[in-house]
């Protein structure tokens, strides 16, 4: 999927309901006597399975419209044993959970997921479960598939967890609504407690203690039997998936979103403070109860964000939150710091690294250090990238988002996953002014493509043309040499000034190029002073180098592309027209821009530069010996565009021929 740069997002919208939530209201309606009519379920992949575990263990699980579900609870000790395998799919929530409702019934149930999901570690919820009495049998390193035989009388516990994890404290939690006496769970950071707010919104007491050492300690007593029992659930919409939208409001310029009935639990709103520390223009407004928890609805706008410090102990309520926290960081002025969150290796993917490397792939400056993050923003990152997902559902929305606010589009290598946590995303952001499109993978890449060519030949067409077609970065190297005259006119130094030159190439940065001024006149003229010094063209041909083999392809127009800064590159093309047939394009442009110029000068002034770039020693103009020529002096753009697409795609479906990274 692409994500093209969006001119300004607006509207109001509800994002989908909470996944944790989700999870929690299916299992807990289970275990309750008599029917729970639940609304506003997130209809995604991950709770499904949950759904349809209950139904193999005994169940009567009904949709009955949309996001409207009823449950037919069994009540604690109704479950039945499943005769299939119960596949979780993504979902650590639902597996994690279901091993701790089947752990007080005396019959074997067997686990499995989707590959992502059997590489995760489960021996943090074996450990407590074991302790009630189940057993367990699994792969190597508590992998899934593994089966649990449960117990026909579980012990209560008191336990204390070692690592911070909701996943197991609601686990011992469902295991201990039908286990006799009382289980306590202890933790020293706090977690999510929707599980408890749910027990207590159905009429299950739960208690919640203090310690002495500031640790929390949750007691449940197993075989209550809920006097009045709620009867309808609605679930509040995700904060996790409302930070989508959300930072790409902030992002985007010209953009305000009012976002209805996110969940506002304190325990899920770091990423909202965080954001808010960043300078972000967010306000939660209407704030009130729904099923258990307080909801809000969120405005926000486009904001100037800066970096923060985001100490290690805020984690815990925004874990899911990181991949967008580091888009919005690059987008923020300085270095933002991200502690305590080595966590992320274990999720969905590694996610540590899927950011560092998309972020990187988008021409931003990302890194690890132990268990910190550091991403270094810009006013408006580069992007052009191609991110690969590695069936992560919220790298692929972080890197979407952030394609809406770069300079070039964004592609991401799958976007299936995003339905297990938030389905309809893309229709969703395009109706409130994103531009996310489909493109049928298969390309072989990383495709990186050489163009070169004379003035008004047409290459900067067609090579951004080729660029959003492939979804690859794309860089216009001339503006590189205009950039070098740009701040050398600031600086009031002569283009001559070799030192000043080679200091001025030193430091250009992708900002530079986005200046619109160096399409000005003189600009081009100190360029084209500067682009005949070796010196100057050393420096930015490794800027030009680092460009092309930092993302996952590059398509880079110039002069001296083919011949000198990628000689490897795997297709090059010298496009090329006679000097009236460009002498009458660039006359026809400047007119449309409003310029009075005469036909005879500006054809004097493309015949000049060319003799200049073809007769200078360093660099000439000239194509490469195996670059395909194409004369564009009869064609027009779209056939131009179409001939060479075509030959490139041709070309890539050929299995043998490889292409240079
Ligand atoms: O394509 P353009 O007009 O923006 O290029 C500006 C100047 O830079 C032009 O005089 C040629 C020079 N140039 C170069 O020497 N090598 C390149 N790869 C690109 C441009």
């Amino acid at each position: 999927m692409i994500s093209a740069t969006s001119s300004g997002l607006q509207g109001d919208v509800s994002v989908p309901g909470d996944k944790s939530i989700s999870h929690r209201a299916l299992m807990l309606a289970s275990q309750v006597l008599g029917s729970t009519r639940i609304t506003g379920l997130l209809e995604g992949e991950d709770v499904l399975r949950t759904a349809e575990a209950l139904r193999r263990l005994g169940v009567d699980v009904q949709r009955v419209g949309d996001g409207a579900w009823e449950v037919h609870g069994v009540g604690a000790g109704g479950l039945h044993e499943s005769e299939a395998v119960l596949d979780m799919g993504n979902a650590g929530t639902g597996a994690r959970l279901m091993m701790g409702l089947v752990t007080p019934y005396p019959f074997t149930t067997f686990f499995t997921g989707d590959p992502s999901l059997r590489s995760r570690p489960m021996g943090r919820v074996m450990t407590p479960l074991s302790q009630m009495g189940a057993r367990f049998v699994a792969r190597a390193h508590d992998r899934l598939p593994l089966a649990l035989t449960g117990t026909e009388s579980p012990l209560p516990i008191t336990y204390r967890l070692p690592v911070a994890s909701a996943q197991v404290k609601s686990a011992v939690l469902l295991a201990a609504l039908n286990t006799r006496g009382k289980t306590t769970v202890i933790e020293r950071e706090p977690t999510r407690d929707h599980t408890e707010n749910m027990l207590e919104y159905f009429g299950i007491g739960v208690e919640r203690r203090r310690e002495e050492d500031g640790a929390l300690a949750v007691t449940l007593s197993g075989h209550q039997n809920p006097a009045r029992a709620e009867r309808s659930l609605t679930v509040p919409g995700d904060p996790s998936s409302a930070a989508f939208p959300l930072v790409a409001a902030l992002i985007v310029p010209h953009s305000r979103l009012v976002l209805r009935n996110v969940c506002v639990n304190p325990l899920r709103t770091g990423l909202f403070d965080t954001l808010k520390e960043m300078g972000a223009r967010l306000t939660a407004v209407n704030e009130r109860r729904i099923g258990g928890e307080k909801v809000a609805d969120i405005e926000v706008e486009s904001s100037t964000l800066r970096a923060v410090r985001v100490p290690a102990a805020r984690a815990p309520s925004m874990i899911d939150e990181y991949p967008i926290l580091a888009v919005a960081a690059a987008f923020a002025e300085g270095e933002t710091a991200m502690e305590g969150i080595g966590e992320l290796r274990v999720k969905e993917s590694d996610r540590l690294s899927g950011i560092i490397q998309g972020l990187r792939a988008c021409g931003v400056e990302a890194r690890a250090e132990g268990d910190t993050l550091f991403v270094t923003g810009q006013k408006q990152p580069r992007g052009g990238a191609l991110i690969s997902t590695r069936l992560d559902h919220r790298i692929a929305m972080s890197f979407l988002v952030m394609g809406m606010a770069s300079q070039q589009h964004v592609t991401v290598d799958d976007a299936a996953p995003i339905a297990t946590s938030f389905p309809g995303f893309p229709a969703l952001m395009n109706a409130l002014g994103a531009r996310l499109s489909e493109r049928t993978p298969t390309r072989t890449l990383p495709l990186v493509v050489a163009i070169d060519g004379p003035a008004a030949s047409g290459k900067g067409t067609l090579a951004r043309r080729l660029a959003a077609y492939f979804g690859i970065a794309y860089l216009d190297t001339g503006s590189l040499y205009r950039a070098v005259g740009l701040r050398l006119a600031y600086a009031d130094a002569d283009p001559r000034d070799i030192g000043a030159a080679i200091r001025a190439a030193q430091s250009i940065t992708y900002e530079d190029l986005a200046n619109p001024r160096l399409r000005q006149e003189h600009v081009g003229k100190a360029a084209s002073i500067v682009s005949a010094q070796p010196e100057v063209r050393a420096v930015l041909l490794d800027f030009q180098r680092r460009f092309a083999a930092s993302g996952q392809g590059a398509i880079l127009d110039g002069r001296d592309i083919g011949t000198v800064v990628l000689p490897e590159a795997r297709f090059k093309f010298f496009i090329t027209a006679t000097l009236e047939a460009r002498a009458r394009r660039r006359h026809r442009e400047l007119q449309g821009q409003g310029v009075e110029v005469i036909y005879d000068s500006v054809l004097k002034d493309l015949r000049e530069r060319d003799e200049r770039d073809a007769a200078r020693e360093i660099a000439p103009m000239k194509p490469a010996e195996d670059a395909f020529i194409i004369d564009t002096s009869k064609h027009d753009a779209d056939s131009v565009f179409d001939q060479v697409r075509r030959l490139i795609e041709e070309r890539l479906e050929q299995p043998e021929q490889r292409i240079p990274a």
